[in-house]
């Protein structure tokens, strides 16, 4: 028997800057410009349909002012299209117009954008380069950091995709006033949720200023932003890759993610997670990890932003009982709930473990209490 040793040991140095103002696309053309990815010459920028016309056809036409070339690639907007037939669709018309590996993806858009193009990209031609351009609250707060990348599937959300950083990220506040309310409303929720999970003093500012935050005051969105990323980059600087404290960052995601499939996304992600909240509020409340004052501040607070804390009508508990099990957080076949234990702190069950095994009783229980 011959054995060879294949040493592959390397640092990888994944950094990048988070970029937050208004009108930031002359910018990110001047970074591509000077090289932020390389002398790469070829940009696909990959967009939906609504945001295309309004942001992402100037960045190509700034992209071939320079002299580089680009085309758009356009999926149709909203979270049905997230999916791998329209990666494939896009992949397919990259090839064809001749991308090979000497390219950049440039994502232009709310969080659908952002997760397929990045999971495009670090997949097309075994990875290129790519950056985020975030024109949405939801993309600003959570999608467009982190490095999480992913399609949906019929059975759930975000089950096939990579860890795949971008080089920069550009977050466009002027672009949240382009936004329908709804939109809006719905990014609050990872915000809302970010504020429960690290920061009572900035929850207590969105309990002082919703009313103020939700005329997107510039002030008060700059403040959200920079608390989002600070938060969010807190908790993945330590755990790129979930092994552990990422797993925080599920709060209100278990149901959440299962409502909103079983809803065949009539509700928004930040509506569904709004309504996940609600739902680990009321698990950590039955369970005594969670002072019950604590719970209905937070759901007050859901409630002032606008945003959903009951299970609709028209969901099917069972259904959606037996849709908690998609869940990434599932260990051996039982469910595991990331739980606040005070408005700013997650309940650790040991070492590293945030994952509270519920059952399907304790997890029916806190359901059927806000159906
Ligand atoms: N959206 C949760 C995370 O980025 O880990």
């Amino acid at each position: 028997m011959e054995k060879f040793q294949v040493s592959l040991k390397k640092v990888v140095d994944d950094s990048y800057e988070i970029c937050i103002g208004e009108q930031l696309a002359d910018q990110m053309v001047d970074d591509l410009a000077s090289g932020l990815v390389g002398t790469v010459n070829k940009f696909a920028v990959i967009t939906d349909s609504t945001v295309g016309p309004l942001y992402a056809e100037p960045v190509l036409k700034g992209l071939r002012a320079r002299g580089f070339t680009g085309d758009l690639f356009v999926i149709p907007a909203g979270e049905e299209h997230k999916t791998r037939e329209e990666k494939a669709r896009i992949e397919d018309e990259m090839l064809g117009k001749g991308y090979r590996r000497d390219c950049c993806v440039v994502a232009v858009g709310g969080g659908v954008v952002t997760d397929l193009a990045g999971f495009l990209a670090g997949t097309f031609a075994r990875g290129v380069p790519f950056v985020n351009y975030a024109t949405t609250l939801l993309a600003a707060a959570d999608a467009s950091i982190g490095g999480k990348t992913a399609v949906d599937t019929p059975l759930a959300t975000n089950l096939i995709g990579l860890f795949y950083q971008p080089k920069k990220v550009y977050i466009d506040l002027a672009a949240w006033r382009t936004l329908p309310k709804r939109q809006i409303i719905s990014g609050m929720a990872e915000t809302i949720k970010h504020a429960c999970l690290a920061d009572s003093q900035f929850f207590c500012w969105l309990e002082e200023n919703m009313d103020k935050v939700l005329t997107l005051d510039p002030e008060c969105c700059l403040e959200i932003a920079k608390n989002n990323c600070r938060i969010k980059y807190e908790v993945v600087m330590q755990d790129e890759r979930e092994s552990g404290l990422r797993e925080v960052l599920n709060l209100g995601h278990t149901v959440g993610r299962a409502v909103e499939t079983v809803s065949n996304y009539q509700l928004m992600h930040g509506e569904a997670v709004g309504i996940g909240l609600a739902a680990a509020c009321a698990l950590a409340v039955n369970a005594g990890i969670m002072p019950a004052e604590d719970a209905k501040r937070v759901c007050i607070l859901l409630e002032k932003a606008g945003l959903p804390v009951r299970i609709p009508s028209y969901v099917d508990v069972d259904v959606l009982l037996k849709k908690l099990y998609t869940d990434k957080k599932v260990r051996n076949g039982r469910l595991r709930f990331v739980l606040p234990e005070q408005i700013g702190k997650i309940y650790q069950v040991a070492d590293n473990d945030f994952g509270y095994p519920v059952t399907e009783e304790q997890a029916k229980e806190a359901i059927l209490a806000i159906s």
